[in-house]
């Protein structure tokens, strides 16, 4: 009988390749580029999975093709708002995703844009590569001390979570959260962790602030221009969930106007263009979209792709369907 077409919309770690050639019919796309609409297209007609990562927009105008032959479509990847689930859903296609296995890494990034906001660690770094660094004096390059802070945490789910364990256990920080769904009062007693009733009354008492909600609509400018007034002047925002939960041009104007003290950001809207005003901003650490970016993270991502699509060419439920 003949194996399943698997198609990898992007290189994915070796192992993992080479675990998904013994077990299916591999198609990779060899040139690690984005691939456009018509390509993404061409690989829903010829074959029977498509594993799209971030860098894919499945939106409607692409699922909506003539002479699909795809039934799955196990992204490479936690978040999966790149993935019209509607458009899925009315062409019958199973969606799958990789939790889990980013949440230590990703909830590390997180606290290293935090601390590099808070100590200025960019900008230190720049001015030594820039020759500038005249050396040691009492008031260089003060920051902001991160111990005994308040950090606010908008969503707490699995990474959320990992963010307040570092900050509260490893850092002596006071957590507070903001989330529709709140976990039991054990589960936030062992993350010294207390839920703020509203979103407006956590930003305006965090000292820094972190993104871990999911993207999508729901999410869309999230923090808009109001919410981010709210902010105190001397916080900070981390950003490691998606680009566009944050009005990035609201974002640009409370940075420079210093209305905000820093911001660390690992994502953007419309990556990977960077607005040239971000750039243009010592208060702002940029990372390009990092989170789940280590050699063991990426194999288990990977690898967890590969029991969904074993799930479902065995006829079970994947593990991680999300549509
Ligand atoms: C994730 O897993 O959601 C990462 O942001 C990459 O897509």
């Amino acid at each position: 009988m003949s194996k399943p077409i698997v198609v990898l919309t992007r290189r994915w770690p070796a192992s993992v390749e080479e675990t998904l050639r013994g077990l299916f019919d591999l198609r990779v796309n060899l040139a690690d580029e984005p691939w456009s609409r018509a390509e993404l297209r061409e690989a829903l007609c010829t074959a029977d999975a498509v594993c799209p990562t971030v860098t894919d927009p499945l939106d409607a105008s692409v699922l909506d093709v003539d002479g699909m032959r795809a039934r799955v479509l196990a992204n490479f990847g936690v978040g999966f708002n790149h993935i019209d689930l509607d458009a899925a859903g009315r062409r019958g296609l199973t969606v799958t995703n990789t939790p889990g296995v980013l949440t230590e890494c990703t909830a590390d990034l997180a606290m290293t844009l935090l601390l590099m906001t808070a100590r200025r660690a960019g900008e230190g770094e720049r001015l030594i590569r820039a020759e500038r660094w005249t050396g040691w004096c009492p008031t260089q390059m003060l920051g902001t001390r991160v111990a005994g802070k308040t950090l606010g945490l908008v969503g707490f789910g699995r990474i959320a979570r990992a963010v307040a364990r570092r900050a509260h256990h490893g850092f002596g920080m006071r957590v507070m959260f903001n989330t529709p769904h709140p976990p039991p009062a054990d589960v936030c007693a062992a993350l010294g962790a207390t839920p703020c009733a509203s979103l407006d009354e956590l930003l305006a008492s965090a000292d820094f602030v972190s993104l871990h909600c999911p993207g999508g609509a729901a999410t869309r400018h999230l923090l808009d221009a109001r919410r981010l007034a709210l902010m105190k002047p001397t916080a900070f925002l981390v950003n490691t969930a998606r680009g566009d939960v944050i009005d990035q041009e609201a974002l640009v104007r409370v940075l420079a106007d210093a209305r905000i003290a820093g911001a660390g950001l690992d994502v953007f809207d419309g990556e990977p263009a960077v607005p040239a005003a971000l750039k243009s901003l010592d208060n702002v650490v940029l990372l390009p979209h990092l989170g789940s970016a280590t050699q063991e993270t990426r194999i288990a991502m990977g690898m967890r792709a590969v029991l969904n699509l074993q799930d479902f060419f065995a006829g079970r439920t994947p593990r991680d369907r999300v549509r």
